[in-house]
């Protein structure tokens, strides 16, 4: 395969992609300003991504330009993981966060409704919360002192009468998401003015994740805080490795794996175990090994599960499937473990680090015990020191470290295994390949070219 980039404009792909970015994007009035194309120059990705050969051009993972186009065509788009609703209960309660590099602020209004705006104040551009979460009447920007109330309406400002009478306040207030929607108590927010629904987006996905999220009619709560450690690497590389790939299971975490279970010989599993690997036309991914016999490693939450019952909610498929053991994406960068009940978000900054947002969240059924056993147990596996985690962090970290070399940085990556495999089960929805395969790998990159290579609602020629 070819690793040239090209820009739109020569390979006629992207069409209108080289028109200046709309300045009504966020429907922000700029009066007379305009950006020059050149800032929002779009590159074709075609020759980047082989999906149908199981090849990837490393440019992906250290190209500037590329990340910069991914946060306009990949991010700007796509529905984005915000928060939990258990993280919200009183008007006023908030939590923010990012959507790509964009910082926002995610609230519950007077009429209970979850609301997210961009944390950034519409006078000279400070973030207007700089609280990781509380509760709060109204954000104050520290800088001058424009307030705002919940509706993000800008509601008091210090010498209006210095402003001219031209100016109406109605016009100042946050820049709001336009869409934030929930599944399960999971909430997303796009600022794609008329986007698919989250639930349409997610399509077969969503009965992979109930899985972990469905266990009874209470849903799901947060328990502990928010983890937040950051790593160097692309996010594309954590994203992809949740969505399609048990195969580094057994040799990564060898060590992690003996200490667990002294008897296992992790590597004679890696041709023993059965399972299946998801793979969404959406990007998104999930695998699992299955078991007749089920089990969450947490003994004291494996106890207190009542199987017959998730059976007969869930179906067999799941409880033996998708429900413990396994990993998943939901594209472009929100990835779940059901075993830990590990949530977590990988946020980009910048083309070789991210930052990596962690929830442990239980079914709210459980009782206090159990919660305690289950967030230990994510603590010591996937928290930021976990077993675990150490080893997939160490593993992106040196996958980055080299990919800047000239030599190093052309030769392409392999993701072949199970080429042609995907095909409908008959157990589990949608199509699906081998537990050991690249296939949601090669359907997560297919999607991310799709994005960086079609115009966004933003480059709309005016
Ligand atoms: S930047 Fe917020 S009040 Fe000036
Ligand atoms: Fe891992």
């Amino acid at each position: 395969m070819t690793s040239t980039i090209r820009p739109a404009d020569e390979s006629g792909v992207c069409g209108g992609a080289c028109e200046p970015i709309r300045g009504t994007a966020t429907g922000a009035p700029r009066g007379s300003l305009r950006r020059p194309a050149a800032m929002s120059g779009n590159l074709d990705v075609s020759g980047l991504v082989d999906s149908d050969g199981g090849l990837l051009d490393r440019a992906i993972f250290t190209d500037e330009s590329l990340y910069q186009q991914e946060l306009r065509r990949v991010f700007a788009p796509s529905w984005l993981f915000l928060a939990h609703a258990d993280q919200f209960h009183k008007p006023g309660d908030f939590f923010t966060t990012y959507m790509g590099e964009d910082p926002v602020i995610v609230t519950l209004d007077k009429n209970r409704r979850i609301r997210a705006f961009l944390n950034s104040c519409r006078h000279r551009g400070a973030r207007v919360c700089r609280a990781d979460f509380g509760a709060t009447r109204n954000f104050t920007c520290t800088y001058h002192g424009w307030a705002y109330d919940l509706e993000g309406k800008l509601i008091s400002i210090p010498n209006k009468e210095g402003y001219p009478d031209s100016f109406d306040a109605k016009q100042w207030g946050l820049i709001e998401v336009p869409h934030v929607e929930s599944y399960h108590g999971l909430i997303f927010g796009t600022w794609h003015p008329e986007p698919v629904s989250l639930r349409e987006s997610l399509g077969d996905m969503a009965w992979y994740m109930d899985a972990m999220l469905d266990h009874d009619e209470q849903g799901t709560v947060v328990v502990g805080g928010v983890h937040k450690w950051v790593l160097s690497g692309n996010w594309k590389l954590a994203a992809e490795q949740f969505a399609t790939d048990w195969y580094h299971v057994n040799m990564s975490h060898a060590s992690a794996l003996m200490l667990l279970s002294p008897s296992a010989k992790p590597k004679d599993e890696i041709i023993h175990r059965t399972g299946r690997q998801y793979v969404d036309p959406n990007g998104h991914g999930a695998g699992f090994p299955v078991h007749p016999k089920n089990r969450f490693d947490a003994r004291t939450v494996h106890e207190w599960m009542d199987y017959g019952a998730l059976r007969e909610r869930l179906g067999d498929a799941r409880v033996e499937g998708p429900m413990t053991t396994g990993h998943a994406t939901v594209f472009p960068n929100f990835s779940y473990l059901p075993i830990n009940g590990s949530v977590r978000v990988w946020h980009p900054k910048g083309p070789d680090t991210m930052e990596v947002w962690a929830w442990t969240i239980v079914d709210k059924s459980m009782p206090e015990e159990v919660r305690e056993a289950q967030r230990l147990y994510n603590l010591r596996t996937f928290g930021p020191s976990g077993i675990f985690e150490q080893d997939d962090g160490e593993n992106w970290s040196e996958v980055q470290a080299i990919s800047h070399g000239f030599i190093t940085n052309g030769v392409p990556l392999n993701y072949q295994m199970g080429l042609g495999s995907e095909r409908e089960d008959g157990r589990h929805p949608g199509r699906t390949s081998e537990l050991y395969s690249d296939a949601a790998g090669r359907s997560f990159y297919a999607r991310w070219r799709e994005l960086m290579n079609t115009p966004a609602w933003h480059e709309e020629s005016r």
